[in-house]
């Protein structure tokens, strides 16, 4: 178990990794591939997210529902800014989308 909860936070940091660089791709370079690597990355954090809290709920330590609550939403939005961001990008939704994300960041180091 200990092991499946290693692989999936691995890959959690790499998808926030992946909405940071999708950011910047778009952002600074203005890269057509910036969009779909924030939306791909946003939806491997809600995937990954979701299979770390079931594995949170499965031990014996307490789950934090608030916090958890909060790093859903945030995320969702990430994934809604970014679907509009593939249809029509726009510099603005990216840094929405990135500045999101650091949000979600701040809320699973700082909370
Ligand atoms: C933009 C989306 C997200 C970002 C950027 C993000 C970021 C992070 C980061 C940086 C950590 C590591 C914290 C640490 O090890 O101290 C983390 C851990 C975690 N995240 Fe997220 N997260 C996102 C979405 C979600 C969602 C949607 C959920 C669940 C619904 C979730 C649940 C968790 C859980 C349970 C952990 C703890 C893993 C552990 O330490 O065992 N995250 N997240």
């Amino acid at each position: 178990m200990d092991f499946i909860n290693s692989v999936l936070v691995f890959l959690h940091l790499l998808g926030m990794a992946g909405i940071i660089a999708g950011f910047m791709l778009q952002l600074i370079a203005g890269h057509a591939a910036g969009p779909k690597s924030i939306l791909h990355s946003s939806l491997l954090q809600l995937v990954t997210g979701l299979l770390l809290t079931g594995l949170a709920e499965m031990g014996d330590g307490p789950v934090d529902h608030a916090k958890i609550g909060v790093k859903l939403v945030v995320a969702l939005a990430v994934t809604v800014v970014a679907i509009l961001d593939v249809r029509r990008p726009d510099k603005r939704l990216a840094i929405t989308a990135g500045a999101l994300a650091v949000v979600n960041v701040a809320v699973a180091v700082f909370v």
